[in-house]
Formats: structure tokens, sequence, C-alpha cells
């Protein structure tokens, strides 16, 4: 039985993860702030497959803070001896600039600092399985110059762009990591092909929130249509980076800048942590 664990699975897309792959006879761990969410989830899928309870596992984390990531790798080291796939999908949009009660941008920390330490954190775990896969939901494509080394958290001239546009570059360097580390890793920046209509859980301003609750409904593909993909990856993987929109493939650079990059973002995480 494969072993699936699944940040932000409690609703929007990783929660349609979730389901699919609880009625598809896996073992799933699912990672989110609400408990409640996760019941209803389960009552759900149990309905079709009365064994899901027994194969589902959740961890009440807030990703955005360094100890609960943390605390959360521990437990899934603790009880599990193999991931076979890892499908980083938490999100919580935050347009203007905010730090965690640990001193971090909250941001940066949950889209990024939380998904380096998943992916490096569970390497072993990921090491042991046959066709190893971490899925992250990050938007391929973002500029290569997109990462401030000397101001990672945006302590000057934060702006939701800039921010997204880091965090999304950083989470592709992270898979020039995650691969140099075990070659046998397949490691897929993933965005949809358009908007989903999902949670778009958040605080954001009023422009936005009008944007999704008006354009989500009109043009937004339903949350299991959209990760139909994803499924696709996890289920056939391949060792290496791959980029995707949809089921698209997005060209990747792996330039030698790309490989200092990726070096330094690492060392410069890891003396922030
Ligand atoms: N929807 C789109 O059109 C779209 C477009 C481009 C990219 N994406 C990307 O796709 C991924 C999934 O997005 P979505 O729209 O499906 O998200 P969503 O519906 O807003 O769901 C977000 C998930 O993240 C969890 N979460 C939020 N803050 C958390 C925290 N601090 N700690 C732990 N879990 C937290 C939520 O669970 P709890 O409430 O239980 O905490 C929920 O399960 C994201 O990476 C997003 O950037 C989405």
């Amino acid at each position: 039985m494969r072993t699936i664990v699944i940040t932000g699975g409690t609703d929007g897309m990783g929660a349609a993860l979730a389901r699919h792959f609880l009625a598809a006879g896996d073992r799933v761990v699912v990672l989110g702030r609400s408990r409640a969410k996760f019941d209803t989830l389960l009552a759900g899928v149990a309905r079709e497959s009365p064994s899901a309870p027994s194969r589902a596992e959740f961890i009440a984390t807030d990703l955005s803070l360094v100890q609960d990531s943390r605390r959360a790798i521990d437990q899934l080291r603790r009880e599990h001896g193999r991931v076979d796939a890892l499908i980083l999908a938490a999100s919580f949009i935050r347009q203007r600039r905010h730090v965690t009660s640990e001193g971090h941008e909250a941001s940066w920390s949950l889209f990024f600092l939380s998904k380096y330490l998943f992916v490096t954190g569970l390497a072993d775990l990921l090491r042991t399985a046959d066709r190893p896969i971490v899925v992250n939901t990050a938007v391929p494509g973002a500029r290569a110059d997109a990462i401030d080394f000397d101001d990672l958290e945006m302590v000057g001239g934060f702006t939701f762009t800039r921010s997204n546009a880091q965090q999304r570059r950083a989470n592709e360097l992270l898979g020039i990591l995650a691969t140099g580390q075990n070659p046998a890793l397949g490691y897929i920046t993933w965005g949809p092909a358009r908007l989903v209509r999902t949670g778009f859980a958040g605080e954001v301003g009023i422009g936005m929130k009008l944007a999704a609750a008006l354009l989500a409904p009109l043009l937004g593909q339903r949350a299991e249509k959209a990760v139909r993909p994803i499924i696709d990856l996890v289920d056939a993987p391949t060792p290496g980076r791959a980029a995707y929109r949809g089921a698209k493939p997005r060209p990747l650079t792996a330039s030698v800048q790309d490989g200092q990059d990726a070096a330094r973002l690492a060392t410069a995480v890891t003396a922030s942590l």
C-alpha cells in the first residue's frame, strides 16, 4: 500500500487528492489546521470506501510555523517507514507582509520554509520508496532573478507579486537540491492550467476577494478535475525534475547559475532556521 502525505489536504485541491487516494486504497496522511474539515472529508469518503478511515491519518499543524512543521515531520518519521508521494498544497494567501510569532515572514514560511523542511526532513523516507515523487503546487516559470538573497523575508519592499515570484522560484530550486541528493526522486513543480474553484484561504483585499468570488464560479475548474494531472503523475512517477501547468509540461532550466542559486538558497535558509 502506498503512503501519500498531503499538506493542505483538508480543503481545495489537496482535499480532492486526499479523497481520490483514499478511495483508491492508499494510506493518506493529511496535514492542515482544521480537524473538522478532515472529519467531513473522511465521512464523505467512508460512505464509498468503508476501509478509508483505517488508512487515513490527520496531523493538525500550522505550517506557517517552523516548530509546527518540524513537529509534524518528527511525527511522520516516528509513524512511517516510507513515503511514496509527498504533495505540498497548503496555501494561505496574504497580500500584505505578516510576521509569525516566530519572527518569520508568514508567506515565505508557509510557501517555502515549510516545504524545504518537509522535502529535506522526509528525504530518507522518500528514498525508501521504489519510485518516490514530490508534487509541489508552486506554479512554475518564475524569473531566475526572483529571489532576493540578501532579504529573503522581504523586510524591505514586500509586495504580493514579489513574494509570490520568490517562493515559486525557490521551490523550483528546491527540486535541484532534492533530485541532486536522490536521483531516483521525481520532483514536480505544478500549477493548474487555469483558475480552480477552491477556498482561496487567506487575508486579501476587497479586489482579490471580489475577483475570486466572481471569477472562480464563472471560469474556475472543479478541484476534482484540476488535480487529475497530479494523480497521473503520482501513479506513474519518473525520476528527475519536471514542471507542469495542468497536464502540459513546461520547460525547466538547469544552468550553472541555477545550481549555484540552489546551493546559495540552501545555505541562507539553513542559517535562518
Ligand atoms: N486555486 C487556484 O486557482 C490556484 C491557482 C494557482 C496555484 N494554486 C496553488 O494550489 C495549491 C492549493 O491551493 P487551493 O486553492 O486548493 O487551496 P485552498 O482551497 O485555499 O486550501 C488551502 C489548504 O491549505 C491549508 N492551510 C492553510 N493555511 C495553513 C497553515 N498555516 N498550516 C497548514 N495548513 C494550512 C488549508 O487547511 P486548513 O484550513 O485545515 O488549515 C487547506 O487545506 C496552493 O499551493 C496554491 O498556491 C491554486
